[in-house]
């Protein structure tokens, strides 16, 4: 069966990357969500998309300047101020703690292709030796070079190498930086790709989906997974089939 995996949680409706988005993906009855981590000044993992925190919340600067006191005290409701008064950035712990207790699937992003968050990694790993979730992860990464430290040091969780255009054998091309799965871009994602990298073992989750036709296209060839914005639009399509 096809994975949901909410993008941001339910960011098309909902405030991305924030703990108000992400219980609507489960309310929404998503297999899982998916969400961006950077680290902020003093080092702690926080889930924002952005480099900076100018787009989504009302401050100014890049998270890596700013202390995780001065993030909290932000509102990250972004582009819904008419629905939501305030809304925090949470810390990957934060996000962890809740989906541990569901038992919730959690695709975790390393946004560390712009700015190279040192021991970001480790830092991760340590939050998620804390929470015992292994068996719900998925590491994925822009990064690839971050795929493979993370393979050296936790070989036994799932990572997947993102990729926006086409990789040459993309299924082995993982398995070379140490990977298990691919999330590439929807349009990289064409179904001869899907058929040979899910014949290989490799699972395939493309994003972000957003359409009803592609989704039913995914459905249909047994995709692994995919990201959507919508999580509550793809269930009642899977669920009506
Ligand atoms: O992980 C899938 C997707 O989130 C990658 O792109 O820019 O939305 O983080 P982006
Ligand atoms: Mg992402």
């Amino acid at each position: 069966m096809t994975e949901i995996f909410g993008h941001r949680g339910s960011a098309g409706t909902h405030p991305e990357n924030t703990m108000i988005s992400f219980k609507q993906a489960y309310i929404d009855g998503a297999d899982g969500i998916e969400l961006d981590v950077q680290l902020s000044r003093d080092g702690i993992p926080v889930v924002i998309h952005d480099e900076t925190v100018n787009r989504t919340t009302d401050g100014k600067g890049y998270v890596k300047d700013l202390t995780l006191m001065e993030l909290k005290k932000l509102n990250a409701v972004h582009k819904f101020k008419k629905q939501y008064k305030h809304a925090e950035i949470p810390t990957l712990e934060e996000v962890l703690d809740w989906a541990a207790k569901k038992r919730f699937k959690v695709n975790i992003e390393l946004k560390n292709g712009i700015v190279p968050y040192a021991g970001m990694e480790e830092n991760i790993l340590d939050l998620i030796d804390r929470c015992n979730m292994d068996h719900l992860i998925i590491f994925s990464s822009f990064n690839h070079y971050s795929i493979a430290r993370l393979h050296t040091l936790a070989p036994d969780i799932e990572k997947a190498v993102l990729y926006m255009e086409g990789i040459y054998k993309p299924w082995e091309y993982t398995k070379w930086v140490g990977g298990q799965g691919i999330h590439p871009h929807i349009k990289a994602a064409k179904t001869s790709i899907i058929q040979r990298a899910q014949d290989a073992g490799v699972p395939v989750r493309p994003f972000t989906v957003n359409d009803e036709k592609t989704m039913s296209r995914l459905f249909e060839e047994g995709c692994a997974g995919f990201f959507t914005d919508f999580p509550k639009k793809a269930v009642q399509l899977k669920y009506q089939k």
